[in-house]
């Protein structure tokens, strides 16, 4: 069995989370796939970034949502990690598809809609996915549930995952009803009979946010499908080693 490795907003320890330099720094270091966060700016371009508010990631104040793409492209997304990256701007969803779609990676949409529940995001993102034809190796995940149950009635055939850091009851069946294909679940409710009742009901787990080696190999040794990593590099390599 493989556990795939995404990286965590891009290389997000070494580089500044969602920005290109951080997925171009995971690419070689061996990740299979990025994961990402998307939000809607007030003209409804989709946009990676992990916060509602621009203020943690940017030298710019206030929300996303009221900012137009062009105004955001004025921030500086990358001097809150090091000076070295003070010309990075907040991607668009399309710059990073036109990053990927020639690299074998897998895709990890994380629509940002349980806090601000954005119009019509499911759609916008979706159709931007099929024009660049990444849906096959795509996963679109989400916090909200409600939000996994529209992407299900645009496309029953698109992986789909429900996001959790709770123990909910019938987490299972409740995931399904919503037309989930997988369960991203945080690490702090990872357990044996999670994973197996998962695998059971066809539920495939990924497992955030997965940093240290012991954490890799235990979720390697439950049979975890998928892991998010802020540090793609460690993980493969233990990972590697451990299959030797
Ligand atoms: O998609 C996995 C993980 O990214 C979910 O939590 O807050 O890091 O987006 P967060
Ligand atoms: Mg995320």
């Amino acid at each position: 069995m493989e556990t795939i490795v995404y990286a965590h907003r891009g290389a997000s320890k070494l580089a500044p989370e969602n920005t290109l330099p951080a997925f171009e720094l995971a690419y070689h270091m061996g990740a299979d796939g990025i994961e990402t966060d998307v939000q809607l700016t007030k003209d409804q371009v989709p946009v990676l970034i992990h916060d509602e508010n621009v203020r943690r990631t940017t030298n710019g104040i206030g929300f996303v949502q009221d900012y137009t793409f062009k105004e955001l492209q004025k921030l500086d997304a990358g001097s809150w990690l090091s000076d070295r990256y003070a010309q990075t701007r907040v991607p668009s969803l399309e710059s990073f598809l036109e990053w990927v779609k020639d690299k074998p990676l897998k895709i990890n949409i994380e629509l940002k809609n349980n806090v601000i529940d954005y119009k019509d995001m499911e759609k916008i993102v979706y159709d931007l996915l099929a024009s660049y034809n990444v849906l096959d190796r795509t996963v679109i995940s989400s916090f909200n549930s409600k939000s996994i149950k529209k992407v299900e009635k645009i496309d029953p055939t698109i992986s789909k995952a429900y996001l959790t850091s709770q123990k909910i009851k019938d987490l299972i069946p409740f995931a399904k009803a919503k037309g989930a294909t997988g369960l991203h679940i945080r690490n702090r409710i990872l357990s044996k009979p999670l994973v197996e009742k998962a695998h059971k009901e066809d539920l495939y787990v990924a497992v955030y946010t997965v940093n240290r080696p012991s954490l890799i190999m235990r979720c390697y040794k439950l049979g975890v499908d998928a892991i998010f990593t802020d540090v793609p590099h460690v993980a493969k390599k233990t990972l590697e080693q451990y299959k030797k």
